[in-house]
This record gives structure tokens, C-alpha cells and sequence, in this order.
């Protein structure tokens, strides 16, 4: 019998594959600069996602992914429509785009170009920080689930805890390079998303404040993604197709295109939009707003571009992971709207996440009544 990880008949250890790959501490980015021109095998996808990259016949009805404008966000009669749009928008989608979100476009433009710079840096800069410490306060890495996924993706990451206090990065942790930035985009994207949340509980008639309330921005981390040039795309993913595992989700890219939402039977594009920023319902928003709101799949294609694909994305989660347990909120259940899914604890919901790949079945199915 093969060992774990081996490929009987060419002789192909995936574990060891992993494991060199890992102990580089290079990243992808360091493969691309060794001037490699085919992917390691531990990149290339199995087939049943590789038939998911071609262009299937219904994408041509697929739209794009609704863009709402916050402008008039707190004056009559703006916001009821505004609110209207987003509660659509989060029922149908669970993605969407924001334009005049307050953010001023030279801190986008800092923050992508600090995340740009510090994955640009030599790779001897980079290793100290590189580890698979998900709970440090600041980590840089390839593939966050590299030891637990099917098959490795083509991106590199940075991952700065800012929230709450007792788990956050001090200042002096963070790399000079993103430090500042890392820092004033938390502010920044923490301020539309209690924007955002304060709409998403008006659209389901709640008290705006109620998620404020139930601090779910209490805890935030700040990740820098950085996809470099892949010269094999057909092959791979830039990230593998998964929902997030927080309450909701502030994405910021740059121009370089990649990432697509499901929709239906549909992978619809997400195009790079300036100065806007997408975001997402993730899986504790779909549980606690009892469905009303939807988590959807999302993925990122591997990078065609020669530029660089770069995101920033500010992950909101429960803030007060204390022991008790989370579910729908009772004023979201009623006799004719019955609990759809059941309730967990903070235990369960991390044994959930570090036991299986990214693109795994999501904890919602598993919650499902
Ligand atoms: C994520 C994610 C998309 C991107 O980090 O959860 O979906 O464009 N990122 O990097
Ligand atoms: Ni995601």
C-alpha cells in the first residue's frame, strides 16, 4: 500500500511536496522569481474543480453583482432606498459592491501598494515573519489550509490580527512596511462595516445598533493577499472556492481581476471597479440573521496577468467569544418563521475550521435544522 500522500505509480510524495515547499518559506511568490514556467505538482487542482474553469454555456445570463451607492447613506429619502438595496442584494447575492463608502481613495491607494511592497520585499525580509501561528497577533504565509486542502492555490498572504485588544498585533509586530496602513484600513473598513451592518439590521427590522450591540465587530483581522503571475491558470486556483467563516466580510482589490461569486449555477466575475469595495455575507451572518442573508461561495482564479493581483480584506467576526452559545436571534423566529439552523458554541465552530480545507462543505449545512 502507498504512504499517506503518495502517488503509487509515479512515485509523487505530496506530503513531502508540501512540506519543502512550506520550509522554503518563499511563497509563490518566491517560485515565480526562481523563474519557474510549470507549477509544482502540488498546486494542480483535481479534475472535478479544473471542469469548474471553463466557461459553462449559462454564464452568459449571469449579471453582475449589484454596486450600491452610500453617498446619501443618512439623509431622507436616501437611506430607506439604500437600505432596501443592500437587504436585496444580501438575500439574492450576498455580495456586493460599495461606491462612496467614505473611504478616501489615497488610503485604498496606500493600503493596496503597502501590501504590494511588503509581499515585494526580498524573501530573506519576509521569512521571519512567515509561520503557520494562526492566533499571532501578525504571520505572513502561503495557503492558510496548505496541510489540510486537496490541493495548494497560487496566492501568498499577510494576516495582522487588529481586534480585540488581547489578540491584536502591537504596533511594534507589525513590519514597517504595512504598518501604518495595516492600521488606518482597520479603521477605515471597521466604519463601513458598521455602515453596512447598521442598514443590514434595518432591512430585517431590527434596532440598527443590534449588531453594534452584539459587538460582531469586536473582532477583526486585516489580510493582505498577494497573487503573482501564474504561468500554468488552467491548472489551478489564485484561492480555492469556500465561504467565509465571520460575520462579514470588507474586500478591497486592485485592478487585476480574479475573484468570482457563485450565483446560481454561475461563477460570475467580480470586475474591478475603482475606488469601490465588495462585500460579503459570511456563514454567522447567514445563522444569526436566520437566513435572511446569504453566504455565498466565492473563489479567486489563479493570475493570467503579469501584474501582480493584490486584495485587502477586513474579516469582522463575533467579538465576544465568550462561552455561551450563538444561533438566530429569537426576534428573527416566529411560529411562521421557525430557527433553520441550530445553535453552536465557539468550541464547535473552531474545531470546524481547522479540520478541513477551505473549500470543505461549509459549517452552515452542518447547522441546518
Ligand atoms: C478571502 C477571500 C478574496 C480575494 O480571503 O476570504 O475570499 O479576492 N478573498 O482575495
Ligand atoms: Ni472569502
Amino acid at each position: 500500500m502507498a504512504a499517506v500522500g503518495t502517488d503509487s505509480t509515479s512515485g509523487y510524495d505530496r506530503t513531502e511536496g508540501i512540506k519543502e515547499f512550506d520550509q522554503s518559506k518563499y511563497g509563490v511568490k518566491g517560485l515565480i522569481d526562481s523563474g519557474i514556467e510549470s507549477i509544482p505538482r502540488i498546486f494542480v487542482q483535481p479534475p472535478e474543480t479544473l471542469a469548474t474553469l471553463k466557461p459553462c454555456q449559462s454564464q452568459t445570463n449571469a449579471t453582475d453583482i449589484p454596486v450600491i451607492d452610500l453617498q446619501n447613506i443618512n439623509s431622507e429619502p436616501h437611506r430607506p432606498k439604500i437600505v432596501e438595496q443592500i437587504k436585496k442584494a444580501a438575500n439574492e447575492w450576498g455580495f456586493f459592491q460599495v461606491i462612496n463608502h467614505g473611504i478616501p481613495g489615497t488610503v485604498l491607494e496606500e493600503t493596496i501598494q503597502a501590501v504590494k511592497s511588503f509581499h515585494e520585499q526580498p524573501a530573506e525580509s519576509k521569512a521571519k515573519y512567515y509561520s503557520r501561528e494562526e492566533m499571532k497577533g501578525m504571520l505572513y504565509a502561503s495557503n492558510n489550509d496548505l496541510y489540510r486542502s486537496k490541493a495548494a492555490t497560487w496566492h501568498d498572504y499577510l494576516q495582522v490580527w487588529t481586534a480585540p485588544e488581547e489578540q491584536r498585533a502591537k504596533a511594534e509586530d507589525i513590519p514597517e512596511i504595512v504598518r501604518k496602513e495595516s492600521v488606518e484600513w482597520d479603521v477605515c473598513a471597521k466604519k463601513v462595516a458598521e455602515d453596512v451592518m447598521e442598514l443590514l439590521c434595518e432591512g430585517i427590522g431590527l434596532e440598527s445598533s443590534k449588531f453594534k450591540d452584539l459587538s460582531l465587530s469586536g473582532s477583526r483581522m486585516f489580510v493582505g493577499a498577494y497573487y503573482p503571475y501564474c504561468p500554468q491558470p488552467d491548472l489551478t486556483l489564485g484561492l480555492a472556492s469556500h465561504t467565509d467563516p465571520v460575520v462579514i466580510t470588507v474586500l478591497l482589490q486592485n485592478q487585476v481581476a480574479g475573484l468570482q461569486v457563485k450565483h446560481g449555477q454561475d461563477w460570475v466575475d467580480v470586475k474591478p471597479l475603482p475606488g469601490a469595495l465588495t462585500i460579503n455575507i459570511a456563514d454567522l451572518m447567514q445563522i444569526i440573521s436566520n437566513g435572511e442573508y446569504i453566504s455565498v461561495q466565492h473563489r479567486v482564479r489563479a493570475n493570467s496577468c503579469k501584474e501582480p493581483r493584490i486584495s485587502v480584506v477586513e474579516f469582522l467576526n463575533i467579538g465576544k467569544w465568550q462561552d455561551c452559545d450563538y444561533g438566530p436571534l429569537p426576534e428573527l423566529v416566529s411560529p411562521e418563521k421557525p430557527p433553520r439552523y441550530r445553535r453552536f458554541t465557539k468550541d464547535e465552530f473552531f474545531h470546524n475550521f481547522y479540520s478541513k480545507g477551505l473549500d470543505s462543505k461549509s459549517f452552515i449545512d452542518k447547522l441546518k435544522l
